[in-house]
């Protein structure tokens, strides 16, 4: 069986979401392109990237979709979540807001997707040390009580952005 097929195989849909401004895109572009953006503008509509994952020792394709934290740039809905197998839910440790609001999206998520989709709470922005308002702690006992996997990112400093992917991505395979 020709490699082509064999990657077909192994192609997972997985969603970004959380709150504008939590690093969604920049989360994309240093794992998908090693880029950074410090001043980049709100995502319109939807975006993806596929990037290839070595899970123990296979290649495996992930489709990353990106999509609008405001309601009004936002992507319809129901086409963004459907097929999707992974989930990262993000929020900005130094805007406690975006952390309150994680419960909304993991309703939305929990609406529109599969009820086994691989889902991941990732605290973004961990290189804001002072200006941190949600603790590491919080996090860890949102995602323990929810039953999701945790992390802790930075898309500036690169810390752990491969590892948030790289933790849904080796579940769901
Ligand atoms: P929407 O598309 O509006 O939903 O926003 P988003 O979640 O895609 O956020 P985006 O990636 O556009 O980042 C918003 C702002 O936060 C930008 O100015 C980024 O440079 C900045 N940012 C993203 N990630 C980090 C990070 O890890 N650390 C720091 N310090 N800033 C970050
Ligand atoms: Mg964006």
């Amino acid at each position: 069986r020709s490699e082509e097929t064999q990657t077909e195989d192994y192609l997972f849909k997985i969603v970004l979401i959380g709150d504008s401004a939590v690093g969604k895109s920049n989360l994309l572009a240093r794992f998908a392109r090693d880029e950074f953006y410090p001043n980049s503008k709100s995502t319109i509509g939807v975006e993806f990237q596929t990037q290839k994952l070595d899970i123990n020792g296979k290649e495996v394709k992930a489709q990353i979709w990106d999509t609008a934290g405001q309601e009004r740039f936002r992507a319809v809905t129901s086409a963004y979540y459907r097929g999707a197998v992974g989930a990262l839910l993000v929020y900005d440790i130094s805007r406690r807001l975006t952390f309150e609001n994680i419960g909304r999206w993991l309703n939305e998520l929990q609406t529109h997707s599969d009820m086994n989709v691989v889902t991941i709470l990732v605290g973004n922005k961990s290189d804001l040390k002072d200006a941190r308002e949600v603790t590491t702690a919080e996090g860890k006992s949102l995602a323990e009580a929810q039953g999701l996997f945790f992390i802790e990112t930075s898309a500036l400093d690169s810390s752990n952005v491969t590892a948030a992917f790289q933790t849904v991505v080796k579940e769901i395979y």
